[in-house]
C-alpha cells in the first residue's frame, strides 16, 4: 500500500523539478557567442550593403563597407545599429529579424574578426 502513495508523489516532484528548469528565461534571445564578421557578418553586408557602400561609396552612401574595418568603424561612429534597427538602411528594403540580432550579437561579443 505504502508504494502506491509514494509513486504518484515522487512523479509530482520529479515534474516540479523540471518545470522550474526549462522555464526560466524562456522569452529572453539567446545571444549567439560565435558570431563574427567573416563567419557571419561580411555575407549579410556584402548582400544588402554595398551595392552602394562600395569602393568609393556610390548612389550618395557616405562610406564604404567592405572591409572589416570599415564595418567595425561604421558600427562605432556611424550608428550603424540604428540604422538597420529603424529600418532606414539598407535604403531600398530591410534585414531580417535574423540578419540584425546577428550583427547585435557581434557587437556583443565584442567585433571578432
Ligand atoms: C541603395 C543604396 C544604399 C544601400 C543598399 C545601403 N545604403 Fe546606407 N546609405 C545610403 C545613403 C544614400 C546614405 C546617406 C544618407 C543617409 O544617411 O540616409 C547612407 C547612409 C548610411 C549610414 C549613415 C552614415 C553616416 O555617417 O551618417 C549607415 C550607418 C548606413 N548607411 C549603413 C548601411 C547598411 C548597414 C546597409 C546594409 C544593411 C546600407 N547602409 C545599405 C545608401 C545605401
Amino acid at each position: 500500500m505504502n508504494l502506491f502513495i509514494k509513486l504518484p508523489f515522487k512523479i509530482l516532484l520529479v515534474t516540479l523539478l523540471f518545470a522550474s528548469c526549462t522555464n526560466e528565461d524562456n522569452n529572453l534571445p539567446i545571444e549567439d557567442n560565435n558570431v563574427t564578421y567573416t563567419n557571419t557578418v561580411k555575407a549579410i553586408i556584402d548582400v544588402n550593403c554595398s551595392g552602394c557602400h562600395a569602393s568609393p561609396p556610390i548612389n550618395g552612401a557616405l562610406m564604404s563597407l567592405i572591409s572589416y574595418n570599415n564595418v567595425v568603424e561604421a558600427i562605432q561612429n556611424r550608428n550603424l545599429i540604428g540604422r538597420i534597427e529603424d529600418g532606414s538602411m539598407p535604403l531600398n528594403g530591410s534585414l531580417s529579424s535574423t540578419q540584425i540580432k546577428a550583427i547585435k550579437d557581434w557587437q556583443i561579443g565584442g567585433l571578432p574578426e
